[in-house]
């Protein structure tokens, strides 16, 4: 696992670095696209990159999560975030971008079309992730399998505090459940690149990079991939 200690601005043109290195060896590239704060400013450099020329046009992505039961049209439904926050912005085909149906009313179907719909992609080549303060990736919360497929989780009342904030500081707006990625569908992306700034991330990086593997931390599972790379400021690095 590949360590980088950078401040936020370098660590985010480090990410779009290596997915434009990736467009430009293979435009038909399959993204792996996360939410949360942390991937914002690769996103805010990848639109800028396409305004300078970058194409996104034959590329692919893949989403990790998506609450269940949000309505299609909420802001916060992550379908919506990420057109919003880099589909939009760039010149993804209509449809290039896949994520867990939240709404499906078979979800477990959903799940399972999910997984499918990934390996007929040929799986995903780069996976960007964020990390919880509890150490989830996607919303694989502590004690969750580490050879985990897509499924239904419940979200743990930490997650659904730290997410809060995006739903008007009211936790009780917050779905309990959602669909997300198993670990062992995103151990199976051929590179990881995990982004984690701020002090509150620190106890997870710690983990993370220093930690035995273990389920109860569920990023963990990254020392085991052969190409995961962690891009991390001062102060997530700080019990380190
Ligand atoms: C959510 C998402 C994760 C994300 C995490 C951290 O729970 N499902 O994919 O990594 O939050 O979010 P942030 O980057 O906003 O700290």
């Amino acid at each position: 696992m590949e360590v980088v200690i950078a401040p936020a601005d370098e660590l985010a043109r480090l990410a779009a670095d290596a997915v434009e290195g990736l467009l430009r060896a293979d435009p038909e590239t399959v993204l792996g696209l996360a939410t949360g704060s942390s991937p914002l400013a690769v996103y805010d450099e990848l639109a800028r990159r396409h305004k300078d020329g970058l194409s996104f046009a034959r590329a692919r992505a893949f989403m990790l999560d998506e609450y269940v039961g949000l309505s299609a049209d909420h802001p916060e439904r992550y379908r919506n975030v990420i057109e919003k926050e880099i589909a939009s912005r760039v010149d993804l085909a209509p449809g290039a971008v896949q994520g867990p149906d939240g709404l499906a009313e078979d979800l477990p179907a959903a799940c399972a079309a999910y997984e499918q719909a990934i390996a007929d992609a040929g799986g995903v080549d780069l996976q960007i992730l964020g990390i919880g303060t509890d150490g989830h990736i996607a919303f694989n919360e502590p004690g969750s399998s580490l050879a985990s497929r897509t499924r239904i989780k419940t979200l743990t009342k930490q997650t659904r505090e730290d997410n809060a904030r995006f739903f008007g500081g009211s936790v009780e707006q917050v779905p309990r459940h959602c669909l997300t990625q198993g670990l062992a569908t995103i151990m199976s992306a051929r590179h990881l690149v995990l982004l984690a700034t701020g002090r509150a991330k620190a106890e997870a990086v710690h983990q993370l990079v220093e930690g035995p593997v273990s389920a109860m931390w569920p990023a963990t599972i990254m020392q085991l991939h052969p190409h995961a790379t962690v891009l991390v400021d001062d102060a997530a690095a700080s019990r380190l």
